[in-house]
């Protein structure tokens, strides 16, 4: 068999953040280091960014519903890297493609109901053809799924054994939405609002883990103001939470439940000490429902699509270069030792950031994470790539982990 032209596909390549990773490729890498090609469903629009980006670039063109264009495209690389969103509308075709075929994928999807439909109708297939299907590749998961792995291990060092209870508190965040990720919330909560069964799924923070997967801790779910005597603070609900959770307590399933059978994991804002960072925690709550209230009743949501970002549309260039982010865990094993660790990143989270992440995620899976180390199936960041990952985010992302 011969070994495929790419080391990876951007698919999705004409996207907002696929535009920033093509634009990361150029920058940080010389002309033919990576083997890679850019694809999505319009031969125009590639060619208008090949062009801007000033380099020969390859192009496969393949629609998000075409099994065969995809089929065709999955043939010609070790990896695909997905921006095509929201997954939930345009994502499986390419999940299945891939998990048939044997093709490794990589995405950016935040949209949990969508990611437990592909594990519970792709996972075999994956197995069986040796598809490494890694969801949650961008800010959610990889800071948060990473973070907790990098304290695990720093755990286990130290104390010879795991964190049984993790907290994560975002200390310091700056960055905007865009409009793929605004549309992908959006049909997130249509979804949600015509389906009760699902809204009780979402609550399941052991959603996307095995139906026997035995798990029974309670977990804190931060909704409103609560003091914090960890982080001495004030802190709120995080709205990536939902997801987040989700993925780290798969982690645990799938690393053989290496941070006990009761561990417990939450995330949450820190806003401070004083009477106003406790208003501003209970502000956060109150925000989030006022949003998926406009969002769930058609008129409002009529009005508010009006007013949000386009697809295609994001943060500026300015904004990405100053956003960033912060974030804090403590761990504390059976015992009562803690542990605290610190992951930061230099761009705004969900496009400069997220654009490296994915990339590194790409280089990793293709170069670092042979099939034979590890088996198809459908993994989580810090499952499927580990530590390699984390030597890949600090050399090449802009991203630190420390402990503190
Ligand atoms: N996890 C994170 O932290 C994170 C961060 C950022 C983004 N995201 C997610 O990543 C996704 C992309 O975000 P974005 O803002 O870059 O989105 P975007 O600019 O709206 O781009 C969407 C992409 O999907 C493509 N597309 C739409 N329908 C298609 C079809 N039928 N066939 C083929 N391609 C199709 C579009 O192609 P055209 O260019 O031809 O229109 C475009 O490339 C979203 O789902 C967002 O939620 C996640």
């Amino acid at each position: 068999m011969t070994a495929p032209a790419y080391e990876f596909v951007i698919y999705g390549a004409t996207s907002f953040v696929g535009q920033i990773m093509c634009q990361y490729l150029i920058d940080e890498f010389a002309e033919g280091e990576v083997r890679w090609a850019a694809a999505g469903r319009s031969q125009e629009k590639l060619n208008t960014l090949v062009k801007g980006l000033g380099r020969d670039i390859d192009t496969i063109v393949a629609a998000a519903d075409d099994e065969p264009a995809l089929q065709a495209m999955a043939e010609q690389t070790q990896v695909i890297l997905s921006t095509v969103g929201p997954y939930a509308l345009y994502g499986s075709p390419l999940v299945k493609v891939c998990a048939q075929s044997g093709t490794d994928y990589c995405d950016l999807t935040g949209e949990p109901q969508w990611i437990r439909r592909m594990i519970s109708a792709h996972e075999e297939d994956a197995k069986a053809s040796g598809a490494r299907i890694v969801h949650c590749c961008g800010f959610d998961s990889i800071p948060l799924d990473m973070g907790n792995f990098f304290l695990q291990q720093h755990s286990v060092q130290q104390f010879s054994a795991p964190a049984t209870t993790v907290k994560m508190a975002v200390n310091k965040m700056q960055g905007g939405g865009s409009g793929g990720t605004i549309a992908s919330g959006i049909n997130m909560i249509k979804e949600v609002s015509k389906d009760s069964q699902l809204r009780k799924d979402l609550a399941d923070p052991y959603y996307f883990c095995s139906t026997d997967h035995g798990f029974n801790a309670s977990q804190r779910n931060v909704t409103g103001a609560v003091y914090d005597d960890d982080f001495q603070s004030w802190v709120g609900p995080f709205i990536m939470a939902a997801i987040n959770t989700k993925i780290v307590h798969r982690s645990n399933e799938l690393s053989g439940k290496a941070f006990g059978e009761q561990f417990k994991y939450d995330e949450v804002m820190i806003t401070g000490s004083s009477f106003g960072a406790r208003m501003g925690a209970s502000s956060i709550g109150v925000g989030m429902g006022f949003f998926a209230l406009m969002v769930a009743l058609p008129p409002t949501r009529y009005v508010l699509e009006k007013l949000v970002p386009k697809p295609g549309e994001g943060p500026s260039p300015e904004a990405q270069l100053n956003g960033f982010f912060d974030l804090s865990f403590i761990g504390k094993t059976e015992q009562g030792e803690t542990l605290r660790a610190r992951v930061t990143g230099d761009r705004d989270p969900g496009y400069g950031c997220t654009a490296k992440m994915l990339v590194q995620s790409g280089l990793c899976m293709a170069r670092d994470i042979s099939k034979s180390d590890k088996a198809g199936g459908c993994w989580t960041p810090a499952t499927a790539m580990g530590d390699a990952l984390i030597t890949r985010l600090i050399a090449g992302a802009g991203m630190t982990f420390t402990l503190e």
